[in-house]
């Protein structure tokens, strides 16, 4: 078996280091051997003190996530924690990169903490759909007090080594030599009594301001479990004895353990892990070119905010736009956007004047000459897109990398008016582009295998979740949304209202429902792609967006869509012209409306989306079944808890899918709804999307 934990002796001074790459995670096998390090130091009448370090980048950034699906295996770690604490010789805590989880909860249990710069402390057990389950909740509150504990415990605040030395979490912060800086330290409080976190009251506070900041942050958290018991928990700290809110934490962490959104939140987690991982490898196959000046092409709210994004970054961009007036727009975008973030202290306002220097500005596509990567970002359509891409072969150097931003149309029709469509690739960014983190890599079957590694790379650089996908219309997330759309349209045909619907799927757990997020978006974009698409009999006859866009109700720009908004309001009132339209509408089609439950609305919803994603997978446009569920989760607000849609389909049992879709083939022949086979297979041979 490899050492994980060695012991090794600084004079008087015992060392423990861990050393579990690549993050120092507390598997059984450091927890083991942690126990007996920590036995054999204590019993060690030469040691006068302990210092718990770690080998790498980083401390320990949490328990192991890999073994929370196995049964709990000895030695558990508040056992481990409870010997560290108690024993009689000082322990120093060495700490540096991420502090998290159960590496915090470590270091807390340790009598002084000593930090390198540049050190990160979380609890960001609710993320994962816990609670601390070795002590956060108890040992922090005693430490940094309940409203700090608060953040942390409930809101997963971050924080970084200066702020853990004003907030007493950490005894002392160096710039380096960390182990010496420690060893020092052990030296100083050798022969003191140890300092025990456990012994210390809770500070006192303020309950209303409490109780007023907590509501708060649940308030941005629904529909999770997690945050609210871990709230409970943190409170006992100020209630009950140290040991009974150990026992009570525990109890809670263990049981939720197993919870559904647990193991959802777990699926995302390595799911991610294994998109960034695939990425890499990628990246080593393909020797990615290097990117460090980007033409951005359209000075609109989109090519603002790639440009703002770029900036962020670190990386020089150029905004062009033919249009002067555009441009100027574009300019105040950007400086308005900086401005912002002085104003609201999220940047100094020198680092701000430096991102914005980063930005030029020109009117003429000649200067996209440097560029190493052009992203063009022009109104959605073909043949102005295909101009542009004219142009730019023109003037781009060789080797650039030229990309559009489009959201449906064919990479590859916009790729053919170049010379070099080996070169040509989709970012399909999310507006606002400086925010939204999905950004989708649309590979057309020419593009040159180090054009998509160095755009994957990019997107690494830019914080995007990044996520290769097939030149399809409208990619994955569109696509998917569209049939989400279609069905949507087809309820408030068959009885139900916007309101119904756009409840049923907030409260499933998204931001809001289909018909809010087409006022938002616009309905006369809705109405702009079916024009673009071929539509079938049925979706022609359910002509509703047609029917709003000619009475000029195009969403929240015009003050009415599927609701009206009130000056100033973005959240839309029930409207009468709607309800009025849709019995009309329902009237001349001779359909009688009919009370459609909640569990229909949002089986409709949802499964044919899950139909559609076995499509997609059958056809290859995504290399896993992951990278659908991260697109949703990334792009459209799937709600992370439920683990992406596929996760979802798995949970809920995919024979239940296809039996429902067989259902409604067979209610409404007219709609063409087939089960994919790929989701016929896999359901009737018990397989799943995401497990094993
Ligand atoms: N357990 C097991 N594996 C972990 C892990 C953990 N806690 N944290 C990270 N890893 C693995 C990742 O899966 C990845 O593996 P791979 O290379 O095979 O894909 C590898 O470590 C590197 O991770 P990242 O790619 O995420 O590396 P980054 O450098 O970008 O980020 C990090 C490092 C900030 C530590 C990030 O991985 C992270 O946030 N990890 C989760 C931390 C966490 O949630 N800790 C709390 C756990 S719950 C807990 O501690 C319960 C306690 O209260 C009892």
């Amino acid at each position: 078996m490899n050492s994980t934990v060695v012991l090794r002796h600084e004079g008087e001074i015992a060392l423990l280091l861990i050393d579990n790459p690549p993050v120092n995670a507390l598997s059984r096998q450091v927890r083991e051997q942690l126990l007996e390090c920590l036995h054999a130091a204590l019993a060690d009448d030469a040691v006068t003190a302990l210092v718990i370090a770690c080998e790498g980048k980083t401390f320990v950034a949490g328990a192991d996530i890999k073994e929370f699906d196995l049964p709990l295996q000895p030695p558990q770690l508040p056992d481990v924690l409870a010997l560290i604490e108690n024993a009689t010789k000082p322990v120093v805590a060495a700490v540096q990169g991420s502090v998290l989880g159960g590496g915090l909860e470590l270091a807390l249990a340790c009598h002084r903490r000593i930090a390198e710069r540049g050190a990160r402390f979380a609890l960001p057990e609710v993320s994962l759909g816990l609670i601390p389950g070795a002590g956060g909740t108890q040992r922090l509150p005693r430490l940094c007090g309940m409203q700090v504990a608060l953040e942390m415990v409930v809101g997963g605040a971050r924080i970084s080594g200066e702020r853990a030395l004003q907030l007493g979490l950490i005894d002392r912060l160096v710039a380096d030599q960390l182990r010496a800086g420690a060893i020092a330290l052990a030296r100083e409080v050798a022969g003191q009594p140890p300092r025990r976190v456990r012994e210390q009251q809770v500070p006192e506070y303020d309950p209303a301001t409490f109780s007023e900041r907590a509501t708060q942050l649940l308030r941005k958290l629904p529909g999770q479990e997690a945050p609210p018991l871990a709230l409970e928990a943190l409170e006992q700290a100020a209630r009950l004895p140290f040991d009974a809110g150990m026992a009570h934490e525990r109890e809670v962490f263990i049981a939720r353990r197993q919870s559904r959104q647990a193991h959802a939140l777990r699926h995302v987690f390595f799911a991610e892990r294994d998109l960034a991982s695939r990425a890499r490898a990628l990246g080593k196959r393909a020797p990615t070119r290097p990117i460090e000046h980007v033409a951005v092409i359209g000075a609109g709210m989109m090519g603002s905010g790639i440009a703002l994004c770029l900036a962020n970054a670190g990386i020089p961009a150029l905004l062009v736009d033919t249009q002067e007036q555009a441009l100027q727009r574009g300019r105040s975008v950007v400086e308005g956007y900086f401005q912002g973030s002085v104003e609201k202290g999220k940047l100094d306002a020198a680092e701000a004047a430096r991102r914005t220097a980063l930005i030029g500005f020109a009117t003429s596509l000649e200067r996209v000459a440097d560029a190493d990567l052009i992203i063009e970002a022009v109104f959605e359509d073909l043949a102005i897109k295909q101009d542009v891409f004219r142009q730019l072969d023109q003037f781009a150097k060789p080797g650039a990398i030229l990309a559009t931003n489009t959201s449906y149309l064919d990479v590859t029709a916009i790729a053919s008016a170049t010379t070099r469509p080996g070169e040509v690739i989709g970012m399909h960014f999310f507006s606002p582009a400086q925010v939204m983190k999905l950004l989708e890599v649309v590979r057309t079957s020419q593009v040159a295998p180090e054009v998509l590694a160095s755009v994957l790379q990019l997107g690494a650089r830019l914080g995007k979740t990044a996520i290769a996908v097939g030149n399809c219309y409208g990619f994955v997330g569109n696509r998917l949304l569209a049939v989400r759309e279609r069905e949507a349209g087809f309820l408030l045909e068959e009885g139900a209202s916007p309101q119904e619907v756009d409840r049923v799927i907030r409260s499933f757990g998204f931001p809001m429902g289909p018909f809010e997020l087409r006022d938002l978006s616009g309905v006369d974009i809705a109405w702009r792609n079916r024009q673009a698409r071929e539509l079938s009999e049925a979706e022609r006859r359910c002509d509703l967006i047609e029917q709003l866009h000619a009475a000029g109700r195009l969403g929240q720009k015009s003050g009415a869509g599927y609701y009206r908004y009130e000056q100033g309001q973005r959240r839309g009132v029930e409207d009468e012209f709607v309800s009025d339209l849709l019995a009309e509408h329902r009237r001349r089609r001779g359909i009688t409306p009919r009370s459609i439950g909640d569990d229909e609305i949002l089986q409709r919803c949802l499964f044919v989306m899950i139909n559609e994603a076995a499509h997609l997978l059958e056809q290859g446009i995504v290399d896993s079944a992951n990278d659908i569920d991260l697109v949703w989760l990334h792009g459209y607000g799937f709600p992370r808890y439920r683990g992406g849609l596929l996760y979802h389909a798995d949970e809920v049992g995919l024979a239940t899918v296809v039996s429902a879709l067989d259902g409604w083939r067979a209610a409404f022949p007219e709609r063409g709804i087939e089960v994919v086979p790929l989701l016929r297979r896999l359901a009737e041979q018990g397989g799943s999307f995401t497990r094993g």
